[in-house]
């Protein structure tokens, strides 16, 4: 393979209306709207109703989309007991590929006809699913995930913390949900997009992309990232322990990225949310590490941070657990995969790209007491 199309960098895979990286706008845009424009005045509701149904919700639609989801926050009874019977030592991205998969046994997709309320299902249920099993598993508590939160972020943190959230973490965790939640042709959707196109059904597609999202390239770099920066008391200890990193030629979780070559643009809107958070909860570490972070990796690599970096300390300061980072992700996900799915059943062909042999000549066969 030509090596400057490794990994099928530069590759163009397929068609989206849904997506560009790197193209227009300041460098995101979901069907057109710019990433700042969304992740600044739209509700992270109105934004799955743009990815999944393709238009921007009217205030009617999305009065309706936020009721129907509201009702489907309950979990089927067998699903809870899936999830109580999962260590509390799981991966949480584990119990979020069992979840949906467990669901997707419970409520199969019977036909695509039905795959609207599949989509609706799972975005209601998730942030119930890795609650649930967090809060049994960790705390031993059977919780309620009903509750009349109107936002998917506002119910993630309530289910979490058993209390009603804070308006500004609500708005941060909106705001977060808007940035993860469309990305084009990334590992995890092209995933969801190759199950597709075998008319596969939607739970497969979803569990398989979840496996996907899980590695550290990928979704995981949250989690690295905060489990790097944790570790270290003042700036200057974390500049002295980064330069080692480097000089090991060891990857820095959050940096760089496969498309964007100069900045990732969710960055930005990512780093006030920390900042302002850091402000609010009296941080005089966390932030000022990163920030040291940022400007020896852009000093020394001409790195910059992705969308990941500056997330960790933000869910850091509003109290949420390492180990959601990347089960948040997948609530916010959800709806770019699946509006994947949809864009690629209604145009399908089945992926099958051609790879380049390396393997040996054409050779006789070998009888086996001949061989070694
Ligand atoms: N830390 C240290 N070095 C890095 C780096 C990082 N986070 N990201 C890239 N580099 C280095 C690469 O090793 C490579 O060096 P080399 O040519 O000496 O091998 C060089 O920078 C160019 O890498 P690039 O081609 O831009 O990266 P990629 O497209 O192969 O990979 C990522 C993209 C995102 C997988 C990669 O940047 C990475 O592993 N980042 C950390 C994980 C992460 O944050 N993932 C979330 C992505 S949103």
């Amino acid at each position: 393979m030509a090596e400057n199309t490794a990994g099928l960098r530069g590759v163009s895979a397929g068609e989206t209306a849904l997506c560009t990286v790197g193209q227009s706008g300041t460098g995101l845009t979901y069907r057109g709207y710019d990433i700042h424009d969304l992740a600044e005045k739209a509700e992270f509701e109105e934004v799955a109703h743009l990815l999944v149904y393709g238009h921007l919700p009217t205030q009617a639609e999305l009065d309706a989309y936020r009721e129907r989801l509201q009702g489907l926050r309950e979990l089927p009874v067998a699903l809870r007991e899936v999830l109580e019977r999962i260590p509390a030592s799981a991966h949480p991205m584990d119990v979020m590929r069992t979840g949906c998969s467990m669901l997707g046994n419970l409520e199969t997709e019977a036909d695509f006809s039905e795959q609207d309320w599949h989509i609706d299902r799972m975005l209601a249920a998730f942030p119930a699913i890795i609650t649930y099993w967090y809060r049994y598993s960790h705390q031993g508590e059977r919780i309620d995930t009903r509750s009349d939160e109107p936002s998917t972020g506002g119910h993630f943190l309530r289910l979490l913390h058993g209390a009603t959230p804070d308006p500004t973490h609500v708005a941060v965790m909106q705001a977060s949900l808007i940035l993860y939640a469309e990305h084009e042709f990334n590992a995890s959707t092209f995933t969801a997009r190759t199950c597709a196109s075998t008319l596969s059904d939607l739970h497969s597609c979803i569990a398989g992309a979840i496996g996907t999202l899980r590695g550290p390239l990928h979704g995981g770099a949250n989690e690295a990232a905060m489990a790097m920066i944790e570790n270290w008391q003042t700036p200057d200890e974390a500049e002295r322990e980064l330069l080692g990193m480097l000089e090991r030629k060891e990857k820095v979780m959050g940096f760089g990225h496969a498309i964007y070559r100069k900045s990732d643009p969710r960055n930005a809107i990512i780093k006030a949310w920390s900042k302002r958070l850091a402000k609010e909860v009296g941080d005089d570490r966390l932030y000022p590490v990163s920030e040291r972070v940022e400007t020896v990796m852009a000093r020394e690599k001409g790195l910059f941070c992705n969308a990941d970096f500056f997330h960790a300390s933000a869910y850091h300061f509003m109290g949420i657990p390492t180990a959601l980072f990347t089960p948040i992700f997948v609530i916010s996900r959800l709806t770019g995969w699946a509006a994947h799915v949809k864009e690629q059943r209604a145009n399908n062909r089945i992926i099958r790209p051609s790879a380049d042999y390396t393997g040996p000549e054409l050779q006789a066969w070998t009888p086996i007491d001949q061989r070694g």
